[in-house]
């Protein structure tokens, strides 16, 4: 078979499960990953016959698409702030609004500070964000937490893949009385998607991606935000900083909260126009 007739039947295939532009990323991502071809190259050799093996990868891929199993899963890697970071099950996939809050940090945190800076993840699942800030601020020493074990499993595989060292903690955050020491930068996306938030929520992100990474209960929504803001009063340095990624429903919830906590909070809106993010330094 041609690399040109196996795209043909896999677009055929997958036919409106996606959208027509959707489908077609798939293809280009798989070719990738699988032959190691970007678009270009197959444009420049659409009749270059696929082996067996090759085939049938596309065929297994295909089938996970069908059922709505995360590309990202499907090739076991995904890009983060311009880095590959791997991803399984176990772990939510990075999102783009998480890039927004990496950025904020950076935009925030002078290089000419970094060697004294300490800086604490709560929540890291694959990493990504500890990860891209240790790029950024090589000499900053970088400490990350999760509860799950899966979780420090594959961000200890993603500071290998990017060659940087960051302190990989399991712990659980909702029953820490007191952090290790004090950080100057503390910065958690944490579960913060509510029940009632589930149905508006698409098949692969429901039916694939870990329940601990996600939700909250409905009565209690700000939980996470609640006990991580509780712990920086005394966890964050002089002038340190506390970033959230947020529930975009509930903003100003948030903000009130971490203000009653004698923080002064700002809130800001990623891409979309949605508030995400928050910043607050004790008062
Ligand atoms: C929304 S995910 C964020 C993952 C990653 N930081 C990102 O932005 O892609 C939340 C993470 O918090 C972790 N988590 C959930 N409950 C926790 C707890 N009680 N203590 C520590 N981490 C927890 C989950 O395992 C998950 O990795």
């Amino acid at each position: 078979m041609t690399i040109t007739q196996l795209k043909n039947k896999f677009l055929e295939n997958l036919g409106d499960k996606y959208p027509k532009e959707e489908n077609l990323s798939f293809f280009n991502l798989l070719a990738e990953h699988f032959l190691q071809l970007n678009r270009l190259q197959i444009a420049l050799e659409p009749n270059k016959k696929l082996n067996d093996t090759e085939v049938s990868e596309f065929e297994g891929a295909l089938e996970k698409l069908r059922v709505f199993e995360p590309i990202q899963y499907i090739i076991g890697e995904t890009e983060f702030f311009s880095l590959s970071f791997k991803v399984t099950p176990g772990v939510l996939i990075p999102r783009p609004e998480t890039e927004e809050l990496v950025q904020w940090i950076l935009d925030e945190v002078s290089l000419k500070q970094q060697q004294d800076l300490h800086i604490l993840d709560i929540g890291t699942g694959s990493g990504c964000i500890p990860i891209s800030l240790k790029k950024h601020l090589p000499k900053a020493q970088i400490s990350a937490i999760d509860i799950s074990e899966e979780a420090l499993k594959v961000a200890n595989l993603n500071t290998e893949k990017n060659k940087v060292s960051v302190h990989l903690v399991h712990q659980d955050i909702l029953s820490t009385q007191k952090l290790s020491r004090q950080f100057d930068v503390i910065v958690s996306n944490p579960p913060y998607v509510r029940e009632l938030e589930k149905a508006e929520m698409q098949q692969n992100v429901l039916q694939y991606e870990p329940e601990t990474a996600l939700y909250v209960k409905d009565e209690n929504p700000l939980l996470f935000y609640n006990k991580i803001t509780k712990l920086a009063q005394e966890g964050l340095s002089k002038n340190g900083l506390l970033f959230f990624e947020i529930n975009q429903y509930l903003g100003e919830e948030t903000k009130t909260m971490v203000e009653e906590h004698d923080f002064r909070a700002e809130l800001r809106k990623d891409m979309f126009g949605n508030f995400r993010m928050l910043k607050a330094q004790k008062r």
